[in-house]
């Protein structure tokens, strides 16, 4: 490792319509109480003319308020519902933004996306190879679902968050470490097939397909990992989990939250919460939340542990001081 890496800004786009536990109680099968009592979910953030592109776009200018677009080195766009297969979202990003200096690539890794490509953002920094990286999480799970299956419709939310990182002297590192895994024999778990044509048809299949899920093992997975890798990851850094001063995990379920602080018998307080307002906003939810806690979060000297799960299945911790 030549460089440190630190973080230079956050910043966060949302869609305007918001949508309701009530709303959806008027076309599912559900009710408020159900959902706030298992997900801690009460309403969430649907695109209507919203993009990934304008989500992408308005987070980043935000996050680049005090830099130049043209020394960004490197754009990472963690998405797993992007509109197009390619070009990649970055590379729209890029020329929307002007960042023309910049090398791009999407990446897939679900909710764990933004861990993903913060690791790969730092390690391209540390090793000098950049110099500024820019990474965004985007999800607009909303064109997946089937808003007739209340098992899945009720979850997830769209949003962007981004985060402008800088390479630095070591002394003045943030980036601690991390431990990241994927379980692809689970795969089947957590799904969303793209369409297809097929050789010799000329029409393109028309269904849309849509987020499958076994919510239960998804469930059981994020319980008995998220844990398992906060400490190793905390292991790694020679870090003891009392010294954390806040666990940013990633934003599925209110209970999931609960039951990790319960098994490290840590205080709920220190996983903040924001699912209530935006749901599962999937690769957006990490930085959505470290953006809007951020007064609270980004204390000098405070220990941060980030961690995601997601489809694949895939899960990542990483070890954050602020200084
Ligand atoms: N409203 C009312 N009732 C419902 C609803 C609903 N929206 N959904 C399910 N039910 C019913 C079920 O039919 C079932 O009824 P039954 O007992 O008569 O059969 C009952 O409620 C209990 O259903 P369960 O599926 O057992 O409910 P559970 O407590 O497991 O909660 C949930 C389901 C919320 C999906 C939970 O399993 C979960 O959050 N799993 C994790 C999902 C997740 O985080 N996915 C995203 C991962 S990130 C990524 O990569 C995209």
């Amino acid at each position: 490792m030549l460089y440190g890496v630190k973080l230079v800004e956050l910043a966060s786009e949302v869609p305007t319509k918001t949508v309701s536990n009530f709303d959806l109680e008027k076309i599912l099968d559900t009710n408020d109480q159900w959902i706030t009592d298992r997900t801690g979910i009460k309403e969430r953030r649907i695109c209507e003319k919203e993009d990934s592109l304008y989500l992408a776009v308005e987070s980043s200018r935000k996050a680049l308020k005090n830099n130049d677009p043209k020394e960004i080195d490197l754009i990472i766009v963690a998405t797993s519902t992007p509109e197009y297969l390619y070009p990649s979202t970055a590379c729209r990003l890029q020329g929307e933004i002007g960042a023309d200096n910049a090398v791009c690539f999407d990446l897939s890794a679900a909710c764990t996306g933004f861990i993903f490509a913060l690791v790969n953002a730092c390690q391209f920094l540390q090793l000098g190879t950049f110099k500024k990286a820019l990474i965004v999480g985007i999800d607009i799970h909303s064109r997946f679902i089937n808003w007739a299956d209340r098992s899945t419709s009720i979850l997830f939310g769209d949003g962007a968050g981004a985060i402008l990182l800088e390479a630095c002297p070591l002394e003045e590192n943030q980036f601690l470490s991390h431990s990241l895994a994927c379980y692809g024999k689970a795969w089947t778990d957590l799904t969303i097939k793209t369409t297809y044509s097929n050789f010799p048809n000329a029409d393109i299949q028309k269904n849309v397909e849509v987020v499958q899920m076994n919510g239960k093992k998804i469930y059981q997975f994020a319980v008995q990992k998220v844990p398992e890798f906060i400490l190793s990851s905390l292991n790694k850094a020679n870090i003891k989990l009392e010294e954390v001063d806040y666990f940013i995990c990633h934003q599925a379920n209110q209970r999931i939250l609960d039951s990790v602080a319960d098994k490290l018998k840590v205080d709920k307080n220190k996983f903040p919460s924001n699912m209530a307002k935006y749901g599962n906003t999937s690769a957006a939810s990490i930085p959505l939340i470290w953006e809007e806690k951020k007064n609270l979060i980004n204390q000098k000297n405070n220990i941060i542990s980030l961690s995601g799960f997601g489809a694949g299945l895939t899960i990542g911790s990483i070890v954050w001081k602020i200084n």
